[in-house]
């Protein structure tokens, strides 16, 4: 499998994202291929403030390699890093029909509330399809709300095989667990635009409070309660074992116990999950400068592969395979 995927540095990383997400890119490590970029072209087209993104951009590389992510297995780069996507991307522009992209959500959905739409915005899907083909992905592990921009990506493949014979290689999604929709503090989905979100990599304090600011109904203390129906039960379903997990839903169920309780089981599961990505993100903090290096060595080995689709790509629509 050449495994391919991306995130935006638009903010903290949060469990909907590590559970949705960036669990299943360190499942993925060690393939033939694996590729993790973080997309800080794409973050452009919502974060304005140069300070912001450098910081997103380096709290992200941050937190990607103290959940696990190992340079000795996957290659972790900055999307910018390689210029040849962006050309890649406009070569695919010249293909794209407009009504491909008019019909993709985030689009839509932004010009249905009546918001001016930038061209960045606009074409997207079309970078993203570049980020893909560029390296001659096979598998690209998302979350269901990417499947339509996979989509446009094999649309783009195809149309392009098709007009100047077979250059691209047709991607899959791979799609993401998604018991993992992950709910929030108020119990809707997590989600930065929310407000509702837990960050991976807060003070312990913090995380305590936020944990227990989880809304939750008013049944009394002693009465039972359904663990089902329970942002707490439903987030500590992530973390337990089967027979973690059996042991609080009869504790719900048996009455007796209150919600707070319930929170503090939450707090030390995720304390105890969270636990080792917590030293070392301490400890990658004190080393920038290696941090670095691993983004650029990353980018090295993702240019070199880059360079080679490009040219092909290049040289298949009629023009010299590399600039001079
Ligand atoms: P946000 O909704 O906070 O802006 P993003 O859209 O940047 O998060 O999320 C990046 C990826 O993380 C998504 O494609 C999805 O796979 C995963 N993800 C985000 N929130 C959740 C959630 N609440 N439950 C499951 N997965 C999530
Ligand atoms: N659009 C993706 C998201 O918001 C991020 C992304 C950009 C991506 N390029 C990609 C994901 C290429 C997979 C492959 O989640």
């Amino acid at each position: 499998m050449k495994v391919l995927s991306g995130i935006q540095p638009t903010g903290r990383f949060h469990w909907g994202n590590y559970f949705g997400a960036i669990r299943q890119y360190i499942a993925l490590q060690g393939n033939e291929q694996s590729f993790y970029f973080i997309a800080d072209l794409h973050a452009l087209t919502t974060v304005r403030e140069p300070a912001v993104l450098r910081q997103n951009v380096a709290d992200a590389a941050l937190d990607l390699l103290a959940l696990g992510l190992e340079p000795s297995k996957a290659t972790l780069f900055r999307q910018s890093d390689v210029p040849e996507v962006t050309e890649l991307t406009w070569l695919l522009m010249t293909i794209t029909q407009m009504h491909l992209l008019e019909k993709c959500h985030a689009f839509k959905d932004k010009k249905a509330k009546g918001i001016a739409a930038d061209a960045g915005l606009f074409t997207y899907p079309v970078l993203m399809a570049a980020d893909i083909l560029g390296y001659d992905s096979t598998h690209v592990p998302v979350g269901a709300d990417q499947i339509q921009h996979i989509e446009v990506t094999r649309d783009l493949a195809q149309r392009f095989n098709q007009l100047y014979g077979e250059s691209l290689v047709l991607p899959e999604p791979y799609v993401l667990d998604d018991s993992a929709k992950v709910p929030g503090t108020d119990g809707e989905k997590m989600s930065k635009s929310y407000n509702n979100t837990i960050p991976i990599f807060e003070t312990p304090k913090k995380l305590r409070k936020l944990i227990m600011s989880i809304q939750t109904d008013s049944t009394p203390m002693e009465a039972p309660k359904n663990p089902d129906t329970c942002a707490v039960f439903q987030l500590y379903k992530l973390f337990g074992t089967s027979e973690q997990q059996q042991e609080l839903a009869a504790r719900y169920r048996a009455g007796g116990m209150g919600y707070g309780a319930a929170k503090e089981t939450l707090y030390e599961a995720a304390m105890q999950h969270f636990g080792t990505a917590f030293e070392r993100r301490a400890d990658l903090e004190k080393r920038p400068a290696d941090v670095e290096d691993i983004l650029v060595q990353g980018a090295r080995v993702a240019r070199a592969k880059c360079q080679q689709v490009v040219a092909r790509v290049r040289e298949a629509c009629g023009l010299s395979a590399k600039p001079v």
